[in-house]
């Protein structure tokens, strides 16, 4: 209760205040001379991922008790993908700057950072690490399987799907409502390896997490129990001193990369990650996630690369079971929150016999990681490809660009019969970066025009300065950095002009010589933002990073 006093000029004041006015809740003196764990709420009628936290909250408070805490919950900005105008990434940072100064206002010894859809892990993170205070994360773990005519479907993988079957003519009006009612049929983040179960998974191997937490449904009592233990590790971690910076060790960051590629995790993992090493005395290189993806094999068969949920990579034994793969490539010395080693972390795992979701070293699912970084003169700062979810076929390929110039403009005319067209194309959005859109849309999954769709084309190549979910699939390249807002080559794009991806060769090229796009440049103008001229959205527009660091707000980089 001694921590941080509220300036009056007397400190003995102070804390005489502080004191009286908490106790109008009933707390005993013995209570509030315990060391105190703080808890995240997340909660919120908006965020259904997060359903059970009142249920988890419970758990870590009487793990923290059990271990002679006290707990005090306090309240921050929740953020649930669906509902998050204008994207839930825009909110990130606010998110981050909220748990960040909560955590250095209040008094709390320690803090347990509950959370799960997708930006709040990473944002909590962020924000922990800067205020760096104990810290230990607990994410809310994922959704059961829903069930639709004898398939198994998971958020949002089969949204996409079965959206796409519908746009296609193949799936009814009346069976695509129905099927909106089984893909979420529990509280819990997406069940496929998306963004959340990516972020989830990375907090174990950064060794933010206890072992297991990442995989565990949300509706377990198992989800429960881990919970409790969370509660009282916290509660050790008053008496020590081990912050999130002890933690976050160069070591441990390529382990959380290592992690995101075995896994075929999602491609805002590199953008979660670099914001977070932002916060940390070792800032990230993108080319970092390539150069550990090259000798990462993908190693987990989970949607959207491979077959499987969320609930059938934990009965086989999650992650301790996946790191026991991968030891020769995860520094296993890196520290723990749980006071050792990661190696001593993972030393109790289940081997679960037969099981077919966590791939042997010598068969992997695929023979590199999940994830590729791409430059050329289209990205001089890099770009990114889910390499896992791509088309073997379109991996090298070279195609007429089919600009659109915003996401608006890409929503009015992709399905215009008259669109100028075919499936050798390449979709190029623009304006939908950090800045442009702004908050960077997960709208790089550009849909296939209509009339291609229905004639059964699945996939083409589609770039874009914008973000995918983790959950969709397709032979994308996204995060293009400089965007196009801030006059990134995107922006000198034509109808017409040919573009050539090379994924094996990581490049991507725009083949327009340079003398035409020094022309091009010499008339491009910056656009203009009337709606962010005042409060948060001004503040994000002047100082969101590019894509290659992380969108972070460049004031909240560690110095
Ligand atoms: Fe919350 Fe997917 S919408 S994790």
């Amino acid at each position: 209760m001694r921590k941080g006093l509220t300036s009056y000029g007397d400190a003995g004041f102070s804390l005489f205040l502080r004191k009286a006015f908490i106790k109008a809740m009933g707390y005993s003196d013995d209570a509030l001379d315990r060391p105190i764990v703080g808890i995240t709420n997340t909660y919120s009628d908006f965020n259904p991922c997060h359903g059970n936290v009142p249920q988890l909250i419970e758990a870590v408070k009487r793990g923290a008790m059990l271990a002679g805490a006290m707990p005090m919950v306090f309240p921050t900005i929740s953020i649930h993908e669906s509902f998050a105008y204008p994207t839930s990434m825009f909110l990130r940072n606010l998110m981050a700057m909220d748990t960040e100064e909560m955590i250095r206002a209040l008094p709390v010894d320690s803090v347990v950072l509950i959370g799960g859809c997708d930006k709040t892990t990473p944002a909590q993170v962020m924000g922990a690490v800067s205020a760096d205070r104990p810290a230990i994360v607990l994410p809310v773990g994922p959704m059961l399987v829903g069930h639709f005519k004898g398939e198994v479907l998971g958020a949002c993988t089969d949204c996409r799907r079965l959206w796409g079957e519908f746009r296609g003519g193949r799936l009814s009006a009346e069976d695509i409502e129905v099927a909106n009612e089984r893909l979420v049929p529990s509280v819990g983040t997406c069940g496929v390896m998306g963004t959340a179960s990516t972020i989830a998974c990375m907090m174990e191997a950064l060794g933010l997490a206890l072992p297991g937490s990442a995989t565990i449904p949300a509706t377990h009592a198992d989800r429960v129990r881990i919970a409790e233990a969370t509660g009282k590790r916290a509660a050790e971690l008053t008496k020590g001193d081990l912050k999130p910076s002890d933690i976050l060790t160069p070591d441990a960051l390529r382990n959380a990369i290592v992690m995101m590629q075995a896994i075929g995790g999602s491609t805002n993992a590199v953008v979660h990650l670099s914001a977070i090493a932002g916060r940390t005395a070792t800032p990230l290189d993108i080319e970092e996630f390539d150069e550990v993806g090259r000798r990462t094999p993908v190693l987990v068969d989970l949607k959207p690369s491979g077959e499987h949920y969320m609930e059938h990579f934990h009965y086989a034994g999650g992650v301790p079971r996946l790191m026991q793969e991968l030891k020769d490539l995860l520094a296993l010395d890196a520290k723990h929150v749980m006071g050792g080693t990661l190696g001593d972390a993972i030393r109790m795992f289940e081997d679960v016999p037969g099981q077919t979701v966590i791939k042997p070293r010598h068969a992997p699912l695929k023979e590199e990681g999940g994830i590729a970084v791409l430059r050329g003169n289209l990205a001089p700062r890099g770009a990114v490809i889910k390499q896992a979810a791509a088309s073997a076929k379109l991996m090298q390929h070279e195609g007429r660009a089919v600009v659109f110039d915003s996401v608006e403009d890409m929503a009015k005319r992709i399905d215009d019969p008259a669109l100028d067209v075919d499936e050798d194309d390449v979709l190029v959005l623009r304006n939908a970066g950090p800045i442009g859109a702004p908050g960077m849309p997960e709208a790089g999954y550009l849909p296939i025009p209509r009339k291609l769709a229905q004639k059964g084309v699945k996939d083409m190549v589609r770039i874009s300065d914008a973000r995918m979910s983790g959950t969709a699939f397709g032979t994308i390249v996204l995060h293009i950095a400089p965007e196009s807002a801030a006059g990134g080559p995107l922006a000198l794009v034509r109808n017409g002009d040919r573009i050539r991806l090379d994924v094996a060769g990581r490049s991507i090229d725009l083949l327009v010589d340079e003398a035409e796009l020094a022309k091009r440049r010499a008339v491009w103008s910056p656009p203009s933002f009337p709606d962010a001229q005042r409060g948060y959205a001004r503040l994000y527009r002047e100082h969101v990073q590019q894509a290659d660091q992380g969108c972070d707000f460049d004031f909240l980089r560690a110095k």
